[in-house]
């Protein structure tokens, strides 16, 4: 249940009666101090200003007329411009008892729509590294979340799977007599990239061999059978590699939903007549190119983006213009999702203009770049190794690993290996993934595996552990919980913030559906988790005096875990039932 969405309404209503055309939007919030009112109106000054009316007046007026719904239990103005709306208990519990038996935690599916995700996409012939975590981690978490919510969700892993480099790689590959690697070779993902830094020096050092690739490129491209086995090969290697880490991180991404930028190589030359006939392409130098007025150059001029070399080639612009074609006409997609980062803002928002100038998108198509800024070490500068490469993903993950096996002995010095091993995989990938994703994306983020990996604050320890505890207090309980008929009382005001923070979960869900933030979520998580242990601390669970408020208390804590469980979920974030 949407509380703060009712409660807007119910405003929204009176405001529409006052004047049905200069109402402003009422934006109520859930209110830190709980004496004052559960929640709070915030910006009755502004809506009073364009109705022309004094705050107080039109607090009463509002007052007046919403005050007798029984979700209500008392209204107040307070100085200078604010309400305050007090909850009705009953109908607090009434809602929980909704969510109490409903798998979805009472939220509703709603209208579904085709949402394309463009998220992970790392690169053919190279390891990931940590510049691929937050788009493949945060990506998941609004396929996850979009899909709870009943969307047709496609992930779309587009892969850079296509271009001069594959020319380079083939030919060195024939140099070096390991064309074998289109059969069934061994060659690993790490002597793989190896070879492709020694063929990129030899590609920059030896002309001969430069004119070499790019025929490959061309062959390749004309789909020849040779360098096409080769280049297979080469995918599957890499994206067999990929696929441990998607894994390992809990990342839904499969063999499937690969839509690599070779998918839309057919269509490009098409679309490079199609923008010269609808002049929205010109010819310069042998190259094509469009200009866009949108964009300027640093003299002030239209830029020019080229989507068409003069050797023919064809770019990672000319690639993303089809994308957009094809996105829209074979996928039938609404709503068009990026996870990548600010740097290529550009280049998709100069994509994009141009699919719409060529009418291959409606100009409505939502399109949406959620972009995140770096991953800093403690020195404020881009996280790297110390000879200043990418840190590799596998590398990062089984550190954590190695550390989560390290702080659990601590604590755990008699744990089996085996129980030891599968405990420290959940802690340590869970560490690195919360901490990434507690981050606002849009900003940079400092790496500290130390507060990452800390009982304490907003972590995956201390949420998974919040998790762990309310589980064996429901498990020292002696009523069978599927019977727990007896109704949710909220008395205490620590039952009754919990009550409100538990409701507050759709509008989480719901608000990071159309934001894709997923930080929202981890703070959401760890209020609950806080205003838990207060409701513990001053509630007794299963001591209470009344039988009845024992059971409700024990619901109450039911739902609390079930809540956590399922936001951790929706993060892609495992729970265990012992830490
Ligand atoms: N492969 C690219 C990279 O590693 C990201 C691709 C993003 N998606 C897109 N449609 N351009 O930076």
């Amino acid at each position: 249940m949407n509380l703060k969405d009712i409660l807007e309404k119910d405003i929204k209503n009176v405001l529409i009666r006052i004047n049905p055309i200069k109402y402003c939007h009422p934006i109520v919030i859930l209110n830190k101090k709980i004496q004052l009112g559960h929640y709070q109106l915030n910006n009755l000054i502004k809506i009073a200003n364009t109705l022309q009316l004094e705050p107080y007046k039109l607090s009463k007026i509002i007052i007046y007329n919403i005050k007798k719904k029984y979700i209500y239990k008392k209204i107040t103005f307070s100085e200078p411009g604010f309400i305050n709306i007090f909850i009705c208990h009953n109908w607090l519990s009434i809602e929980l008892e909704k969510i109490f038996i409903s798998y979805r935690l009472g939220i509703k599916v709603t209208k579904p729509k085709n949402i394309v995700i463009d998220y992970s996409s790392p690169n053919i012939a190279k390891e990931m590294h940590i510049g691929h975590l937050r788009s493949t981690i945060i990506g998941d978490v609004i396929v996850r979340i979009l899909h709870f919510l009943g969307h047709n969700v496609i992930r779309a892993n587009h892969i850079g799977d296509w271009g001069t480099q594959f020319g380079m790689l083939i030919a060195y590959l024939e140099d070096i007599k390991l064309t074998s690697i289109s059969k069934n070779s061994t060659t690993s993902l790490e002597e793989l990239e190896k070879l492709y830094c020694e063929a990129k020096k030899k590609y920059d050092s030896d002309k001969l061999f430069a004119k070499k690739s790019r025929e490959y490129v061309v062959k390749l491209q004309n789909g020849d059978q040779y360098c096409y086995n080769i280049w297979k090969k080469l995918v599957h290697i890499t994206m067999l590699e990929n696929q441990k880490i998607y894994n390992k991180l809990n990342v839904t991404l499969k063999k499937n939903d690969i839509m690599g930028e070779s998918l839309y190589n057919k269509m490009l030359p098409d679309i490079i007549e199609d923008l010269k006939n609808k002049k929205i392409a010109t010819e310069k130098n042998g190259a094509t190119i469009v200009f866009l007025r949108e964009f300027q150059n640093r003299s002030g001029e239209p830029m020019g983006v080229v989507i068409q070399k003069k050797d023919k080639g064809f770019l990672y612009s000319t690639t993303d213009i089809a994308c957009f074609k094809y996105r829209y006409e074979r996928l039938h997609a609404d709503r068009i999702i990026y996870y990548t980062d600010a740097r290529q803002h550009q280049h998709l928002m100069q994509a994009w203009t141009i699919a719409k100038k060529a009418n291959y998108i409606p100009h409505d198509l939502l399109l949406e770049h959620h972009m995140f800024g770096m991953m800093l070490s403690k020195n404020k500068r881009p996280f790297k190794t110390r000879d200043g490469n990418n840190i590799k993903l596998s590398k990062l993950l089984d550190e954590a690993i190695e550390r989560a096996i390290k702080l659990i002995k601590k604590k755990k010095p008699n744990l089996s290996k085996k129980k030891l091993i599968l405990l420290a995989e959940v802690i340590g990938i869970s560490a690195v993934k919360y901490a990434d994703l507690s981050k606002n994306r849009n900003t940079n983020y400092v790496f500290n595996w130390d507060t990452m990996l800390s009982f304490e604050g907003n972590t995956a320890p201390y949420i998974q552990y919040a998790y762990t505890r309310i589980l064996s207090i429901i498990k020292k309980s002696t009523f069978p919980i599927r019977k727990l008929k007896a109704r949710i009382i909220l008395e205490k005001e620590s039952e009754i913030k919990l009550a409100i923070k538990i409701l507050e979960f759709e509008e989480i869900v719901l608000l990071i559906s159309q934001k894709g933030t997923p930080h929202i979520m981890c703070q959401y998580l760890y209020q609950l988790a806080t205003y838990f242990s207060i409701f513990y601390e001053s509630c007794s669970i299963l001591f209470a005096q009344r039988i009845k408020i024992c059971k409700s208390r024990l619901k109450l804590s039911i739902l609390t875990a079930k809540t956590l469980k399922k936001g951790l979920n929706m993060l892609g974030i495992k729970t265990v039932k012992k830490m």
